[in-house]
């Protein structure tokens, strides 16, 4: 059976993941690909619920293991409902946010360490993204553009947070060139743009000399 492609976007608040991610999906779709749209941590029923209970800041009392879990539940569930299926029948997955959201943010931001990995290896199987985007925005600059005053439970952290996070992304696009491409996000909207298209033309290219 033909394989489809995954490809995810990464990145911390007001990168500008939300405006690049719809232009991935006229990129493909305008090229004839069948496109399959879906979000972190979510994307499937029992994913929306277990959404609701790590972003409610209500949760004060959650323990970073007891997160950690959640959101690898949710993507286990994503993973065997949603990406799996897609990606056999040959299908575009455009996915925000996977696996790199919970290094930067459980191993790096709140210091869980290899054991992260260790449970998403267990979550994911082999459904890694083919590309994964990183849209590099030091998260103050990211902060200002937001402005935002209703906060989710993990928008509530600090700056320093923030910073772990970012720097956690910049070590896994380090030791994962082939498969993250880093997008410097400080450009204009078209900018980003065109340094995103470029990686969707390299991948395309590498999967059509694969084949
Ligand atoms: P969301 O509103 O989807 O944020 P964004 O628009 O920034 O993608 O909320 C998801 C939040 O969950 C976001 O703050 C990042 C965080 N997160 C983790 O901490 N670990 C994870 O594995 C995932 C997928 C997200």
């Amino acid at each position: 059976m033909k394989k489809g492609i995954f490809i995810s976007f990464e990145g911390t608040d007001g990168a500008g993941k939300s405006t690049q991610i719809a232009f991935a999906e006229d990129y493909f779709k305008s090229r004839g690909y069948d496109v399959v749209m879906t979000r972190e941590p979510g994307g499937t029923p029992i994913g929306e619920k277990l959404r609701e209970i790590l972003l409610d800041k209500s949760n004060s009392e959650m323990s970073s293991v007891t997160e950690m879990m959640i959101y690898s539940a949710a993507r286990a569930q994503l993973v065997a409902e949603v990406i799996r299926p897609a990606l056999e029948a040959g299908q575009v997955v455009i996915c925000d946010r996977f696996v790199d959201s919970s290094i930067a943010y459980q191993a790096f931001g709140r210091g869980l360490g290899d054991a992260v990995s260790t449970v998403n290896s267990f979550a994911i199987g082999d459904s890694m993204p083919d590309l994964t985007v990183f849209l590099d925005l030091d998260p103050a600059i990211g902060r200002s553009r937001i402005g935002k005053t209703d906060m989710d439970r993990l928008e509530q952290e600090d700056i320093d947070f923030f910073y772990r996070v970012y720097n956690g992304y910049r070590e896994l696009a380090e030791a994962n060139p082939d498969r993250i491409a880093s997008v410097n996000a400080a450009g204009t909207v078209d900018e980003v743009r065109a340094e995103i298209e470029a990686a969707f033309a390299r991948i395309l290219r590498r999967i059509s000399d694969d084949e």
